[in-house]
């Protein structure tokens, strides 16, 4: 489907979504690479997107770990080392906010950069992994690694087979209890709030459309137009470092 044009949000859309915010006991949000954006980590598609200058499959696939593990390991260690820098912004601040508000609620977030935990959320699906983990592929053992740059590329298991990272990659299965999680706060929340994904990469994408299919209200944050625009109760048009905030103390 292409992405629906883009026009100004009605200034009544803020006071509308604040409002059904105010009254949810439970709410879902679901994030994108937009929502790191302010904090210095770049998205993926778009004119500054990392797949303007790297090809997914030759970075992003098992296949492409099995060629060339070092090449590979090499573009995620980048990335690593410019996540480390990166802090939190005022978006991923006051979902913690919201968090303490709401009775249930749960930050389910494409991104691997682990900014939703730094900032203090407490409930937050990886739904693709996350740059800080690494996983065995003999002994499937995962750990936590947080060094940047790694000492080591690419890395070794102590079983001595190599690890890669753990992050989901084109053509793999997201994690079972993962999924289920997040399907399931769909199907309870009443408001969904999307912000700073393009709505392309399923099932994420699907998330909104299920929790709207049983009568929640979505609320999209993004600076254009998305796949998701056309199911959305209201688009709010801006950044996530601004508006994220607006909403949250709007219905404080
Ligand atoms: P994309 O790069 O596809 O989309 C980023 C979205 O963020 C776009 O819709 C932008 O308009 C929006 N955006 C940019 N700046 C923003 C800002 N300051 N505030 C709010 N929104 C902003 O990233 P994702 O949708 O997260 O998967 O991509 C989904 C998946 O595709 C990623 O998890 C990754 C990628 O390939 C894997 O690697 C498996």
């Amino acid at each position: 489907m292409m992405p629906a044009p883009l026009l100004p949000s009605d200034p009544s859309d803020l006071a509308r979504a604040v409002a059904r915010l105010r009254e949810a006991m439970h709410v879902l949000v679901l994030t994108g690479a937009g929502i790191s954006a302010e904090s210095g980590v770049p998205t993926f598609r778009g004119p500054e997107g990392l797949w303007r200058d790297f090809r997914p499959e030759d970075l992003a696939t098992a296949e492409a770990f099995e060629r060339d593990p070092r090449l590979v390991w090499e573009w995620y260690d980048w990335r690593r080392q410019s996540v480390a820098e990166a802090r939190p912004n005022a978006a991923h601040v006051a979902l913690v906010r919201l968090e303490n508000r709401v009775p249930e609620m749960l930050v389910v977030t494409q991104n691997v950069d682990g900014l939703h935990g730094a900032a203090g959320t407490r409930r937050v699906v990886e739904l693709h992994g996350s740059l800080w983990r690494l996983r065995c592929v003999d002994c499937r053992q995962e750990q936590d690694d947080r060094r940047a740059p790694l000492p080591e590329l690419p890395p070794r298991c102590a079983c001595g087979g190599l690890l890669r990272p753990g992050v989901v990659w084109f053509g793999e299965a997201l994690p079972q209890q993962a999924l289920f999680e997040s399907f399931t706060a769909a199907q309870r929340a009443e408001v969904v709030i999307v912000v700073g994904t393009s709505s392309v990469v399923y099932p994420s994408a699907a998330l909104p459309q299920a929790a709207k299919s049983v009568g929640a209200f979505v609320i999209e944050i993004n600076p254009e137009a998305t796949n998701l625009t056309p199911i959305a109760d209201v688009s709010l048009r801006g950044t996530a470092a601004g508006l994220v905030p607006a909403l949250v103390e709007g219905a404080a």
